[in-house]
């Protein structure tokens, strides 16, 4: 690193002190870029165009030291920069200063459905990596909720593409105004983590470009993601790190991307394929991604000296190779050598205040009978809180996301801060869940250790509960293995540890039960009936408690929406086989397979069309006020609805716009969510909501043509606030 700085001064001075004329162009910050990764290009030997290629650490890759053309950083990971770790290790390499932000988790995003709070967490994340000088930022990830059980599910946007792909934009745009790339991952169709890297997903292309693809190419097209991230699955028998149907038919090819393809971790698997298909740079963990390393690891990667060995005997073509590294020259020119140079900002309160609003805005009030939420707590009173997620600390874990945070504010601290001289708040733990406190060496300096049995532990919650005005259950699942984490899936949609019966034994001491299920993914929820009031929080971040409870207390008034269908029991969903999920082994095939059955019937695209009733719709979620819909008008192709506030607070309601399918050869889904806005107003105030419908809209993806078709007929506009309450609706003719 130092080498290369010494290098670009001196390529500078000779730039200041000269003529103009004498300074290359790639080094003329004032150039346009695709004429300074012309110049880089053709100063580069070919030995130099393949060291732009792979990793030299565990995040970083060589750059050009004798052209002052720097290192690429990468860092982890979609809500927060992770900490730094050893040059060839996943150990913490020790720092003192790398504690950072963290934000909530992307399942919390989106249940926002505001695209100006995800323009602020991309902006305010891509601050935090510039600061710590990173140049690609590993995130978002935009995969769909194909199954509850997927244990990244938490680092994703939900069920729906169209909502992902909203919600994606805005994202990548905010990180890259930074001079950050966001690298967008994992593509694609990794839907799952058992078996993630050796299984195929094979999609036919309806369900691949309608359901799987859209929030990439939003991303792309849309947002101009500068990186996308290959995933470690293989799509119909070619790993995605190098498929050649997923990287140059379709994100290069049909959506013209022009920044770098970069693998997973590991996910290059093939010399051939390596450098013959659209990997442009090769990261990861040991040689081959995944079981060890010889001593010049990094020199043995795919895209390293076996690259070499195919380009010096023909193997290999010269123009790819310039291709890929032109692709890194333009990652570096619009990064760390962007025309304008960015400084970023690490752990500020602005940061910390966007981190609290989001996790606020994202939480969703399910169920709030009798308005027994917001609390209304005596003066001296008490609030007995129940359950581990209540004091956990849940930055820590989860996969490649786990995070170093300067502080995290647990619901426990944030309701005894709220309610300090009005109300007693007592804590009982209720279950023990999960009782580690490290992961990556980062510590949480928790100790969770606990000696009484389950029985014991429920009888103590019981006992406490005397006196208590309300009663508040804190639990849902965490970021260990086989919960909410990467390498492992979730192996049952019910809440784990026997939190149910402890829901129930506290059901039996009030009628003011309030159930706070954090997670990253749907949780079953049969004990629905105990609870007086249902809160879906998620993995909030550093502010996590202070958002929640603004919830709670009413300080923010509840806006947040379900990203994905909660189901009534796991088999009601769509994936029925093990050729489904988790995939089988076939003979003659070396990789587990996967066969998308199910079609585009994901999600509520399922639930509805087949009229499963489900215990949370996609969309749902309460307000401490109420709103009403009325007005609808639809003229050609514009639509408008009123939404008016007709309660006595001020609150968000998102409108929805859903378009039902006109008659076609095809069979399509009931509905699919097509518009939405989030809509502030204050008490009595209303705004009308104007959508337009595109053919886009209408249309599914016909394969045999390999075009978009919006069949002629009428069909249907619905309006509502949850994919199970349309409240108007309209026609439209194609
Ligand atoms: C994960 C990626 C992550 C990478 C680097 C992989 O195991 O799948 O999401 O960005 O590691 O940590």
């Amino acid at each position: 690193m130092r080498k290369i700085l010494i290098c670009a001064a001196i390529a500078f001075a000779a730039v200041s002190c000269g003529t103009r004329q004498s300074v290359p162009v790639y080094l003329d910050r004032t150039k346009p870029i695709e004429e300074r990764v012309a110049d880089a290009l053709s100063r580069l030997s070919t030995e130099e165009k393949v060291a732009l290629l792979h990793a030299q650490s565990k995040f970083s890759s060589a750059g050009v030291p004798r052209l002052g053309i720097p290192e690429v950083w990468c860092t982890d990971g979609p809500h927060g920069i992770r900490p730094e770790v050893l040059w060839d290790d996943w150990d913490q390499a020790g720092w003192t200063n790398d504690s950072c932000t963290a934000f909530p988790a992307l399942s919390c995003l989106a249940a926002t459905w505001d695209r100006d709070l995800s323009l602020l967490y991309g902006r305010y994340i891509g601050e935090e990596a510039r600061y710590r000088k990173k140049d690609v930022l590993l995130g978002p990830g935009v995969n769909i909720c194909r199954t509850p059980l997927n244990g990244r599910n938490f680092e994703y946007m939900g069920e729906d593409p169209f909502l992902a792909g909203e919600m994606v934009v805005p994202y990548v745009r905010g990180v890259q105004e930074n001079g950050v790339a966001a690298c967008v991952k994992h593509y694609a169709v990794n839907n799952q983590e058992v078996r993630r890297t050796g299984t195929s997903s094979n999609v036919d292309d309806r369900t691949l470009y309608e359901i799987y693809l859209p929030a990439f190419k939003a991303a792309v097209t849309k947002g101009g993601a500068w990186a996308i991230m290959g995933s470690y699955n293989l799509y119909n028998n070619q790993f995605n790190c190098h498929n050649h149907r997923l990287l140059d038919e379709i994100l290069k090819g049909e959506w013209g991307f022009d920044g770098v393809v970069i693998s997973d971790w590991g996910g290059a698997r093939d010399d051939d394929e390596a450098a013959a298909n659209g990997l442009d740079m090769e990261y990861g963990t040991w040689t081959n991604g995944l079981s060890g390393a010889p001593s010049d690891s990094y020199n043995s990667y795919h895209l390293a000296r076996p690259y070499l060995e195919r380009l010096r005997d023909g193997r290999a073509d010269m123009a790819t190779l310039d291709d890929k590294a032109s692709r890194v020259l333009r990652l570096i020119f619009r990064t760390n050598m962007a025309s304008e140079p960015h400084y970023g900002r690490f752990t500020c309160p602005e940061h910390y205040q966007a981190a609290r609003d989001i996790a606020a805005a994202g939480t969703v009030l399910l169920k709030n009978e009798g308005g027994v939420l917001p609390l209304d707590v005596p003066q001296g009173g008490k609030i007995l809180v129940v359950g581990e997620n209540a004091v956990k600390k849940m930055v820590v874990g989860g996969g490649s996301s786990n995070l170093k945070t300067r502080y995290e504010i647990n619901p426990l601290e944030a309701l005894q801060e709220a309610f300090a001289g009005k109300a007693e708040v007592v804590w009982e733990r209720g279950y023990v869940g999960d009782i580690g406190r490290s992961y990556n060496r980062v510590d949480t300096g928790q100790d969770l250790s606990e000696s009484r049995d389950a029985q014991t532990l429920i009888a103590d919650a019981v006992a406490a509960a005397e006196g208590a005005d309300y009663i508040i259950f804190i639990g849902g699942l965490n970021k260990s293995n086989n919960q909410d984490s990467e390498g492992t899936d979730r192996i049952q949609l019910d809440m784990p540890y026997g939190q149910q019966a402890v829901i129930e034994a506290l059901a039996q001491c009030t009628d003011k039960l309030v159930v706070v299920n954090i997670s990253g993914s749907p949780v079953a929820m049969p004990w629905e009936a105990c609870a007086q009031a249902i809160v879906q929080g998620w993995y909030g971040g550093t502010e996590s408690g202070h958002a929640l409870v603004d919830v709670l207390t009413g300080a923010v008034n509840p806006s947040g929406k379900l990203p994905f269908t909660i189901p009534l029991r796991l088999e009601d969903g769509p994936l029925k086989t093990e050729r489904q999920y988790p995939g089988v082994q076939e003979d003659g095939k070396p990789y587990y397979q996967e066969y998308y059955d199910e079609g585009v019937f994901v999600g509520y695209r399922w639930y509805d069309t087949k009229e499963i009733p489900v215990q949370f719709a996609f969309g749902h979620g309460l307000s401490y006020t109420t709103f009403s819909l009325s007005d609808l008008k639809v003229s050609g192709r514009k639509v408008s609805v009123r939404v008016q506030n007709t309660g006595s607070r001020e609150g968000a309601e998102v409108v929805q716009l859903y378009i039902a399918p006109a008659s076609c050869e095809v069979e399509r889904p009931a509905k699919e969510l097509k518009g939405f806005e989030k809509v502030t107003l204050k008490p009595g105030e209303s705004k009308v909501v104007r959508f337009t419908v595109s053919d886009d809209d209408l249309s599914y993806f016909d394969a045999p043509s390999h075009k978009w078709v919006a069949a002629p007929g009428e069909y249907g506009v619905l309006i509502g606030t949850a994919s199970d309450n349309i409240v108007l609706q309209g026609t439209l003719r194609k």
